[in-house]
């Protein structure tokens, strides 16, 4: 039969997942947890399948949970927005992000993102028939600046991808660096796709910046974020876009012929969790920290260097002192040898010409699981 085949390959992350349960190793790979959610957010949920929430609701979100973002939104990003023109509700950022590139880029033009970059937009690229640009940014600080901006335009460039904070490095763009790319957005006119899925999670000495909030970028931004990681529900399947009407237009229907709406319970339970207090969240970044740590013990003691994350549960690490494989080659020794999964970094780098040989580990696992990786690591 004559079928469509789009050179796309399934995800590496999950493929490490599936390797590494065979050989037994703890697996730092994939940025989720391996926990039950927080009790408060379970009973929301029960409460919520207890009432009412069973049909279809309204395609962009259920009126509760937009008018909810709309007070997060104004509170925590500063955005100021109305939930009936503003915001769609998706079925996690995963859908947020491409429908964002079918809804508003035209098949066969490019987008900019940095690299390394979250291995999802290279598919989802594909999958939207957008081609992806890449700037390379590197340690110590995994800056640009404007010249390598406009070297990587090209003529069909539509938008630009930011991942803030960022997977899987860990960057927090500081305020100048969102003014360069809110200038250069502007100059060229593209719009900007910012995930902020680890708005929550940002470490001592950084703070979160919504891009959208910055005059230049405020009516070309649409904000992609995820509910599933903040809440540790990533199997609820709700996030959401905000972006401006002329924008929210476009996206509304390409996500109702997708999905037509988010799970419908859990977007009300979630509704009632954007009103905990700040404590939940501290709690959060608290136990976050405590877990890297921990990992970040083990990764000295086996002669790992890592960026030190301004937010996001990943590290970003530099293995050079223990190997001078390639990173595919260390990550399948390490999980093998040493019994501990983690990222190839070259699944980072679309247009790598040369390996990067990094290797991303997360903390986003229960205690234990950390710290079972942490004295495996220390044995190395
Ligand atoms: C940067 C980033 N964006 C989006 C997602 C996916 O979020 P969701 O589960 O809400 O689709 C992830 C998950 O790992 C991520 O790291």
């Amino acid at each position: 039969m004559p079928i469509k085949r789009l050179p796309m390959r399934e995800s590496v992350i999950r493929g490490t997942t599936i390797l590494s349960a065979q050989l037994g190793a703890v697996n730092l790979s994939q940025g989720f947890s391996d926990e039950d959610t927080f009790p408060e957010i379970k009973q929301l949920a029960i409460d919520a399948i207890g009432g009412s929430y069973h049909q279809y609701t309204n395609p962009w979100g259920s009126p509760i949970l937009r008018e909810a973002l709309a007070r997060k939104l104004a509170a925590f990003n500063g955005l100021q927005v109305d939930p009936e023109r503003h915001i769609v509700v998706t079925c996690g950022a995963t859908e947020g992000m491409i429908v964002a590139m079918e809804a508003l880029v035209e098949r066969g033009s490019d987008i900019l993102c940095f690299a390394p970059m979250y291995e999802n937009y290279v598919l989802q690229a594909i999958a939207a028939g957008v081609n992806i640009r890449t700037v390379e940014v590197r340690e110590p600080d995994f800056t640009f600046t404007r010249d390598e901006l406009d070297a990587a335009w090209t003529p069909g460039m539509a938008a630009i991808i930011l991942c803030n904070p960022g997977n899987p490095t860990g960057k927090v763009l500081t305020p100048e660096e969102l003014e360069t790319v809110a200038a250069f957005a502007a100059d060229r006119d593209l719009l900007i796709f910012a995930d902020e899925t680890y708005e929550y999670l940002v470490w001592p000495g950084h703070r979160h910046v919504s891009i959208g909030t910055l005059p230049a970028a405020k009516d070309r931004t649409v904000t992609v974020t995820s509910m599933g990681k903040t809440y540790s529900v990533t199997g609820w399947r709700v996030g959401y876009l905000v972006a401006h009407e002329s924008l929210t237009d476009e996206l509304r229907k390409m996500h109702d012929f997708h999905t037509v709406t988010a799970p419908h319970p859990f977007q009300v339970a979630l509704a009632r969790a954007l009103d905990l207090p700040e404590s939940f969240y501290q709690r959060l970044r608290d136990e976050y920290w405590a877990r890297k740590e921990i990992l970040c013990e083990g990764l000295a003691a086996a002669g790992m260097r890592w960026y030190e994350p301004g937010g996001s549960y990943f590290l970003w690490c530099d293995y050079a002192a223990l190997s001078g494989d390639d990173d595919d080659v260390f990550a399948e020794r390490l999980m093998r040898e040493g019994g501990v999964a983690g990222v190839a970094g070259s699944v980072f780098y679309p247009n790598a010409t040369r390996n990067p040989k990094r290797i991303r580990f997360t903390f986003s696992k229960s205690r234990q699981t950390v710290e079972e990786a942490s004295r495996r690591l220390r044995r190395l």
